[in-house]
């Protein structure tokens, strides 16, 4: 697949089903996201994979229990949404910024950093035939969550 073909041609999708990229595509995607521009070499990012129902579960228990620490009223009435919000893909990855104190590499620089390894690493998948979706949403940033 050419550069522009693979830029013009990704597009986001919400419901996402099997197969799940297996090892081999994931060493090559992972790799592709840690060439993203990265001021001083800090790798400010880490990557967490989510893969199988159990695993999903116990996500989306978390996104419960975060949320009932928090708005414990939400979550009852959010209870099965929460909990159901990690199984509409087989397959999450998680993209962590590890911000690192450095006197020459503001913060902002770190957070775009690890935004261009995302969307590095969202066109290695689609040029590996695997379609995907960038999603925050509240839950993200509840600590337990966190
Ligand atoms: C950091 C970030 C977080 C996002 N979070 C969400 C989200 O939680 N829910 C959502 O529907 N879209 C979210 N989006 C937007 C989608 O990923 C997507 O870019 C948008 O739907 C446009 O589709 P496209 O990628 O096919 O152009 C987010 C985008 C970015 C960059």
């Amino acid at each position: 697949m050419q550069l522009y073909e693979a830029i013009e041609g990704r597009r986001s999708v919400s419901q996402l089903g099997l197969p799940v990229p297996g090892h081999d595509v994931l060493a090559r995607v992972f790799a592709a996201a840690g060439r993203a521009p990265d001021h001083r070499v800090l790798r400010p990012w880490r990557y967490l994979v989510i893969e199988g129902d159990a695993a999903l579960r116990r996500l989306g228990d978390l996104f419960l229990a975060g949320m009932r620490s928090v708005d414990p009223e939400r979550a009852e009435r959010d209870a099965v949404k929460l909990q159901n919000m990690p199984l509409r893909a087989p397959m999450i990855i998680v993209a962590v910024l590890r911000l690192q104190d450095h006197p020459g590499v503001p913060a902002w620089e770190q957070w775009l950093s690890l935004g261009a390894s995302v969307q590095n690493l969202l066109l290695a998948l689609h040029g590996e035939g695997y379609a995907a979706m960038w999603r925050t949403g509240d839950v993200t940033g509840l600590d337990q969550v966190r």
